[in-house]
């Protein structure tokens, strides 16, 4: 068995090399790097909350906030020595941080931690993260260069795209990031489906389009983690996550800059499409750093039928 790893080792790929390969330009690929290598200090953290929840369970939820938190200081302090990174904006804080010196050629948004609440059952979380150039107040898809999750799961994985396609790499035993899937492509057309807010609140429109999913044998995959869900559909190449539009919150409940953009960006690359179910995610103008949108993203059969299902064409 020994050598059967070494081997593995021996010729697997890791993630500075492979972005080298793919031509990303340097900072780009060293900013992705140590993001990459941050998500290891994360999960350190996740680990060291976990055993303190063992003597102090009374004070559960302030763990869960301290996790959050300090996953968003690990990032944070890595980034504003980076070199690279001009402002930081991240769910964890009110507004926009400035970490440069103002001639860095990177804007970083964060949700350092995702369905943290979900570290108590012990299913996976994750990190998302966007790399803009120029400003974050725009359409995502003029400013957007690369996004990037991690997801902290029986296994540490980390997907890119820096706009040469999805990647997936898994974190070793030597603590490296090796490739284990490269250009990722989402299937035409999937057979799981991700439905978050309750069934009650829905529209009418967005009912309809579940119940022709449910008539189609759609099988439900959902988490409650917005990473492991994403992170889902495209490695079983295909499917949709939707949270919809709802009754009394017409926005639906994930962010555009924390959580859609960086993932609408990642299923594009890996052939798949993600809307607010008319709109195209990376065509949406961001004004508010808490702006929310309703999201359907995954295979682009499944996408394109929810816009008919909404739009009624
Ligand atoms: O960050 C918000 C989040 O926790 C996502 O990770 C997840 O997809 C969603 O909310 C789950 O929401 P709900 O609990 O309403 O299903
Ligand atoms: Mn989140």
């Amino acid at each position: 068995m020994g050598e059967g790893i070494s081997d593995y080792t021996k010729f697997s790929v890791d993630l500075r090399r492979h972005m080298w390969k793919a031509g990303v330009e340097m900072e780009l690929r060293r900013l992705i790097w140590q993001i990459a290598v941050m998500g290891k200090y994360i999960s350190a953290k996740i680990h060291e909350s976990n055993r303190k929840l063992a003597g102090f369970k009374n004070i559960f939820d302030e763990e869960q906030l301290d996790l959050d938190k300090s996953a968003d200081e690990i990032l944070k302090n890595q980034l504003q020595y980076s070199g690279f990174v001009r402002e930081y904006a991240s769910e964890e804080r009110d507004a926009v941080m400035q970490i440069g010196q103002g001639n860095e050629k990177y804007f970083i948004t964060a949700d350092p931690l995702d369905g943290s609440s979900l570290v108590e059952t012990n299913l996976a979380i994750g990190t998302i993260i966007g790399i803009h150039k120029e400003s974050i107040f725009a359409e995502g898809r003029n400013t957007l260069v690369a996004s990037m999750y991690i997801t902290y799961g029986p296994l540490i994985t980390m997907v890119y795209s820096a706009g040469k396609g999805t990647h997936e790499f898994v974190l070793n035993r030597e603590g490296e990031y090796v490739l284990s899937e490269e250009n990722i492509q989402l299937r035409e057309r999937g057979d799981i489906y991700s439905l978050g807010g309750l069934r009650r609140e829905w529209t009418p429109e967005h009912l309809k389009y579940i119940e022709f999913l449910e008539t189609e044998g759609y099988k439900l995959r959902y988490s409650g983690g917005f990473v492991p869900d994403i992170n889902q559909v495209l490695i079983k190449r295909g499917g949709i996550f939707t949270y919809p539009a709802l009754k009394k919150s017409p926005k639906g409940k994930l962010r555009l800059l924390f959580e859609l953009q960086p993932m609408a960006f990642i299923i594009e690359q890996a052939g798949g499409k993600a809307t607010d179910g008319k709109e195209e995610i990376l065509s949406i103008k961001v004004d508010d750093l808490n702006q929310r949108s309703a999201i359907y993203i995954g295979s682009r059969f499944e996408v394109e039928k929810a816009r008919e299902f909404l739009t009624g064409r």
